[in-house]
Order: C-alpha cells, then sequence, then structure tokens
C-alpha cells in the first residue's frame, strides 16, 4: 500500500481530471436525479451533469484491507466514478396526470466547486399531492441542445390534520465492498415493494475511511458518492420514492469523528471538508437537524449526531453533548408542541442500546451517560407512549426497551448480511427483538376506528418479516 501525502489537496473540486476547461459538446445527468427533505408544501430536487451518460467501469477497488491511493492516481477513471462536466440543469414539476400546469424553473448553472451538483427548492406545493419532476441538461452554451431528461416522482406530505395512512422505509449502514447483488442492494427493490411514501437514510450511506479506496480528498469523497449512488438498484429505487438524508461518521470524515478531530487517517481531508461533501451531495435541509410532520398520524425528528458533538474522549459530565445545546432545546420544544399521533425520533446513533462496552460515541456508551441520562429521563417525564427512536448505525436489529425509562429503540441493521455483526449479544432486560442480519425496517401508521395504529417491521435484505410489533394509541 502507498500512503499520499499532501499531493492529492491538489486535486480537490475535480479541475484535474475533468473537462471544464472547454465547454463540452454535451453533458449528461448520469448521476441521476433524486427527490428529498419532502413536506406538505415543499422538496428538494439534487442532480449533478456529468461528462459521460454512464459510470465508469472497471476494476473494483472496495472493501479491506484499505488501499489509499497513489498521488495522481486518475479517480475519475475508477470503477463506478461518474467525472462531471460543467452545464446547466432545467427543473420542471408538475402535478401526476396535470399535462397543462407545468412550473418551469430557469436553467441553472452546474461548477467544479460543487462537483457539478445542483439543488432547486420546489416551494408551493399542495398537500398530499402526487408530482412529477422532470430534470434536463445542456451545455452551458447559447442554443445548446438538452439531453435526455431524468424523471423523478413523489407525493407530498399530507397536511397535519389529514389523516391518509403513511408508510416508510428506515436503513442504514451500506458498505460497497459487502452488496449483496453487483448493482447495489437487495434491500432497495424490496423496499420498494411495499411502495413507501419516503424513505430515511439513517447514516453510513458510504464508507470514507474504512473502505477502499479511502477517502482522503474531497474528491475522493465525492467519488464514493458517485459509485454508491449510480448504483442501477439505487438509482433506480430513487426514481419514484423520496429520501431524508442523515449524516454519520463514515461519511463525514473517520470512525467515531467530532469537530476539531485530528483527521489522522483521512488527512488531508477535513472534518469541515466532509460536511460540505455531505450537504453538496444529499439534498440538503436548511438546517442538520429538523422536524418534518406527515398528516396526523406522524411526525418526525431528524436529529444531527456530528457537527455539535464534544471530543467522546472529554470527561463525562454536565458539558458534554452529542446535539448541542441549542439542538436539545429546540428538540424538547417541537416535540412538546406536537399533536402528532405518533413521535418519531430519528438518530444515526442508539440512545438506548445497548452498544460494546469499549464504545464511546453515542448516548448509549458510558462515555456520554450524563446525557443520555438526561435524554432519557426527560422523554420519560414529559411524553407519553406516543415516542418511539428510530436508529442507524449498529450493525444489528434490534427492538430494545430502556429498563428505568421505557424508552423504546428499533435499530434499523446494516444494508447487507455481509455487514452485519458487533453486536454485544442479546440482552434480556433490554431486547425484545435482537438479530444479526442486514435488512431494514418498516413502518406503517394508520387507524382502527378512532384508534391511531403504528406497525414497525424488522425485515431482511429481502424484504421478508422478521418482526413485527404493533402499538396503537387513544
Ligand atoms: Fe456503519
Amino acid at each position: 500500500m502507498i500512503r499520499v501525502l499532501g499531493a492529492l489537496v491538489l486535486l480537490a473540486g475535480g479541475a484535474a481530471a475533468q473537462p471544464v476547461g472547454d465547454a463540452a459538446d454535451t453533458v449528461f445527468l448520469a448521476s441521476g436525479a433524486r427527490v428529498g427533505e419532502v413536506t406538505a408544501t415543499s422538496a428538494v430536487v439534487w442532480t449533478r451533469t456529468t461528462a459521460e451518460p454512464q459510470r465508469r467501469s472497471g476494476q473494483e477497488i472496495s472493501g479491506r484491507p484499505v488501499v489509499t491511493l497513489a498521488s495522481g492516481v486518475d479517480v475519475s477513471a475508477l470503477e463506478g466514478a461518474v467525472p462531471g462536466a460543467a452545464g446547466e440543469v432545467r427543473v420542471t414539476v408538475r402535478q401526476r396526470g396535470d399535462d397543462g400546469d407545468a412550473r418551469v424553473f430557469d436553467w441553472l448553472q452546474t461548477a467544479a466547486d460543487r462537483d457539478f451538483t445542483r439543488q432547486v427548492l420546489l416551494d408551493g406545493l399542495a398537500a398530499d399531492t402526487p408530482y412529477v419532476v422532470t430534470v434536463e441538461a445542456r451545455p452551458a452554451a447559447p442554443e445548446a441542445e438538452a439531453t435526455a431528461p431524468e424523471t423523478v416522482t413523489f407525493r407530498t406530505a399530507p397536511g397535519p390534520d389529514q389523516r391518509r395512512p403513511i408508510r416508510f422505509a428506515a436503513m442504514t449502514c451500506q458498505y460497497y465492498g459487502r452488496r449483496d447483488r453487483p448493482d447495489g442492494f437487495g434491500i432497495y427493490p424490496s423496499m420498494a415493494a411495499g411502495r413507501p411514501d419516503f424513505y430515511l437514510s439513517i447514516g453510513d450511506n458510504v464508507y470514507y475511511d474504512n473502505e477502499s479506496p479511502r477517502a482522503t480528498s474531497v474528491e475522493l469523497a465525492r467519488y464514493h458518492w458517485q459509485r454508491m449512488f449510480t448504483l442501477p438498484a439505487i438509482a433506480s429505487f430513487l426514481r419514484s420514492v423520496p429520501g431524508y438524508w442523515l449524516k454519520d461518521d463514515h461519511d463525514l470524515l473517520r470512525n467515531d469523528s467530532w469537530p476539531g478531530i485530528d483527521p489522522g487517517i483521512s488527512a488531508p481531508m477535513t472534518f469541515e471538508e466532509g460536511q460540505a461533501v455531505f450537504v453538496e451531495q444529499t439534498p440538503a435541509p436548511e438546517r442538520p437537524y429538523r422536524t418534518v410532520r406527515w398528516g396526523k398520524g406522524l411526525q418526525l425528528w431528524l436529529v444531527e449526531g456530528r457537527d455539535f458533538r464534544s471530543p467522546n474522549d472529554m470527561p463525562d459530565g454536565p458539558g458534554k453533548t452529542i446535539w448541542g445545546t441549542e439542538q436539545w432545546r429546540w428538540l424538547r420544544d417541537s416535540l412538546l408542541a406536537s399533536d402528532a399521533d405518533w413521535k418519531v425520533l430519528v438518530s444515526p446513533t442508539p440512545i438506548v442500546g445497548p452498544d460494546r462496552s469499549n464504545k464511546a460515541d453515542n448516548h448509549a456508551n458510558a462515555a456520554f451517560s450524563h446525557e443520555g441520562d438526561a435524554i432519557r429521563e426527560w422523554f420519560r417525564a414529559n411524553l407519553d407512549d406516543s415516542l418511539l427512536v428510530i436508529v442507524g448505525d449498529r450493525h444489528w436489529q434490534y427492538h430494545s426497551v430502556h429498563p428505568e425509562t421505557g424508552l423504546q429503540e428499533f435499530s434499523v441493521g446494516p444494508a447487507s448480511d455481509a455487514h452485519a455483526g458487533g453486536t454485544p449479544g442479546e440482552d434480556p432486560a433490554y431486547h425484545r427483538f435482537h438479530r444479526v442480519g442486514g435488512g431494514f425496517l418498516s413502518v406503517d401508521v394508520d387507524w382502527v376506528g378512532e384508534r391511531p395504529r403504528i406497525v414497525l417491521r424488522h425485515r431482511g435484505v429481502s424484504g421478508r418479516v422478521v418482526y413485527e410489533v404493533e402499538r396503537l394509541g387513544s
């Protein structure tokens, strides 16, 4: 293995390997288009202009031992790379089945400084309404021809008083070298089969640090997103299912990271560069922590676990935090203000656990027990059992109930069976369900007569139900 220092910084931004100097004759949308951050009135469209119509093929470099690429390696030639090209994109949105009333946005430029990505906020949408989004691309030249468009569909959330059944899927931890099919992961067609309203990608969307090639530069970090999200099984899924993307350590910088951490094996890439790449490569919310309402039945809280964190190795105590003061205040205020039937807190790391005793990264670990105890106790004292927690990060599936506070937590498990493991084992004091395997969680919210109902199902990668729990509210 050849270790590289410094030189790759020169490639950051992709300028060295990508045709940005001369205006391209044609640009493409090989990175596709996707929709995220759907609310009752808005959504964000993400897309990217590319130099070629398809991802690069070639010899796959993935998994372990982790390879650090030599200086001068042409990242744009790697398997799964999708070289970008400057151009323009135009987004059109219309209600499905409504041929007349399209909203056509202006042509918008793409450029190397944002990896040729572009995001467009769709606002003023109608609640509980299906939409079709079309994205066209063309070179940044007058009268240039537009390429074949990408089309994405989604449905807006119902308004807060609307009683419409909701279904969503939640997944985490997808490791490229541990795919269970060459074109992606079996969970994607399995999730799509349920026709969810949306899905949650709860962190570790890619593995910068412990999978080859290690992301030691912005260019290599971007490459990880290119090769993962152009896998046909994922790209196809995203054409009809909108998402919410959360970040964790491996799709930010390196294992268990926090602001100010020494990048170590990931140098010269920095924590701040990792933050910027994440909001560039996913449909970005206005603020990293947010809440979204899906009708009378459901409200989600998507929390941010890296940006505001204290160093993991700081002594535990009142000043040590994962969420930070402002986020925690926002979370309490918005939870107390909610009249949703079910309140689902989505966290990239566990709050209940249990986790391995040698970990020092989450609210289930002793290293953050001061804040963890305060959070769990506040939930017990202020909320009823309409609150549920869904978490990513851990590579095994579980439903656990905190022995002292009764807080309910569902770990969705890794994206493939090959990526499962690491559990401290089944603990009867916590676990109602425990399984070392890949898959996802599907959730249904509806009503039985006047009573609100939520059904949570752990599923294997094929979609087979391995555990199911139904709760009725009052
Ligand atoms: Fe993970």
